[in-house]
């Protein structure tokens, strides 16, 4: 473990991931400093952290990592040792119909992160006990067939989706600079994520709001795609695991042991609301399930081994599947105030231009 009390770089963190990474952090390092960079994109929602801000000890900047002399005065006037890079564009559908952004942000953005802080760290005398962790996905992997065994750290890249393709380009970027520059770098590869704060255009939120709402549940091709799904207090547990503990240079493959067809998980989230919410539009919710057009060059199967975190750093998974899908659905009914401003018009014109020709 590294010396404290540490200053912490969190990108992304009005986002899903990071804005979970926040909350956890700030409970159990009460003592380190965290600044928040993130360029507030459609993803991003304020409201997600806002409660946690105060001048003393997370702070809140909005910007682009992209931004190199931005980066630099950040890294500089708050002295950080420590940086957790989330910031991306992180959802396949939009890297289908525009696949620009996610170059931008995913591989040049992150190649002026990488860039700043070796200059930022080279300044300080290269110090043996920062850290710059770079999140990735285990969609750098590509797709697995039923029966084939789970992804592990081994496993060679074989993106498939612009957006695994930008993710695989920065982390093969990250794992350069590690190399090259002594830069102490880790990399983590996760499965499918859920929980609070997901923004409604992932399967999980999607379903949820297209329920609270009386609207159609889109469920692609067939339904039988497989992801392994973890929930999002498990994986910030792994990144705080793998940040603190891990080897500069080694890959961390983080799963949530949950694999499950859509349909079947889409079949519990309708129970689930059934069950828990009060004022349904349509009841019971499956009635809601459509079968659309599948996503162009959908992968089939996403599965983790994640053995190694679990050696070498100790960790595990906590939250079952059938828990945490309950605990989310819990935090949905009852965070309206969280959710609701979300459904703007351009949320609107995004569903509509998803979803309008699928659903004729
Ligand atoms: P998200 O889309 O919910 O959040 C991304 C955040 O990054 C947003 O707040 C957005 O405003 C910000 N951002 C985007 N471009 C930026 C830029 N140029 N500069 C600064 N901020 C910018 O994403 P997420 O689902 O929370 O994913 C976080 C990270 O974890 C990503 O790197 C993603 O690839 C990775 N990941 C996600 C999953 C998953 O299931 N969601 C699984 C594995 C890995
Ligand atoms: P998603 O939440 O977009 O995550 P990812 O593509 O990164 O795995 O999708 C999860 C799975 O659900 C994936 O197999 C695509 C499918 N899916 C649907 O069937 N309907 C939907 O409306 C969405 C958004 C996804």
């Amino acid at each position: 473990m590294t010396s404290i009390p540490r200053q912490l770089l969190i990108t992304g963190g009005a986002g899903f991931i990071a804005g979970n990474l926040v909350h956890h952090w700030a409970s159990v390092h009460p003592g380190d400093r965290i600044v928040v960079l993130d360029a507030l994109t459609y993803a991003g929602n304020r409201a997600t952290i806002a409660p946690l801000i105060d001048a003393d000890r997370i702070s809140f900047v909005q910007g682009d990592i992209g931004d190199r002399a931005l980066v630099d005065g950040l890294l500089a006037e708050n002295a950080i040792t420590h940086v957790a890079h989330l910031a991306a564009e992180s959802h396949v559908d939009r890297s289908i119909t525009g696949p620009g952004a996610f170059l931008a942000t995913n591989v040049n953005g992150t190649f002026t992160l990488l860039e700043a802080f070796r200059a930022h760290w080279l300044a300080a005398g290269s110090p043996t006990d920062w850290r710059f962790l770079h999140v990735s996905t285990d969609e750098v992997f590509g797709s697995l067939e039923p029966g084939d065994p789970p992804f592990n750290e081994t496993t060679p890249y074989s993106p498939r989706s612009p957006y695994a393709a930008s993710k695989a380009a920065s982390d093969h970027l990250a794992r350069a600079w590690q190399h090259t520059y002594g830069l102490p770098v880790l990399v983590s590869n996760c499965s499918n994520n859920y929980g609070p704060y997901h923004f409604p255009e992932k399967l999980i939120p999607l379903t949820l709001i297209n329920i609270l709402l009386g609207r159609p549940i889109p469920v692609y091709g067939d339904g039988s795609n497989v992801r392994d799904w973890l929930y999002v207090e498990d994986h910030c547990r792994a990144l705080e695991r793998v940040l603190l503990g891990g080897e500069p240079g080694r890959t961390y493959c983080i799963g949530g042991c949950n694999e499950v067809a859509n349909i079947d998980l889409v079949q519990i989230l309708c129970s689930l609301m059934d069950e828990l919410a009060p004022d349904l539009p349509v009841r019971p919710s499956r009635e809601l399930i459509r079968f659309v057009a599948d996503r162009p060059g959908h992968d089939r199967r996403y599965a983790i081994d994640a053995t190694r975190i679990r050696e070498e750093l100790g960790w595990e998974p906590q939250v079952t599947v059938q828990e945490g899908l309950r605990r989310t659905v819990s935090w949905y009914l009852a965070h309206p105030g969280w959710w609701q401003p979300l459904l703007s018009a351009d949320y609107a014109n995004y569903l509509e231009s998803q979803y309008a020709a699928r659903l004729a």
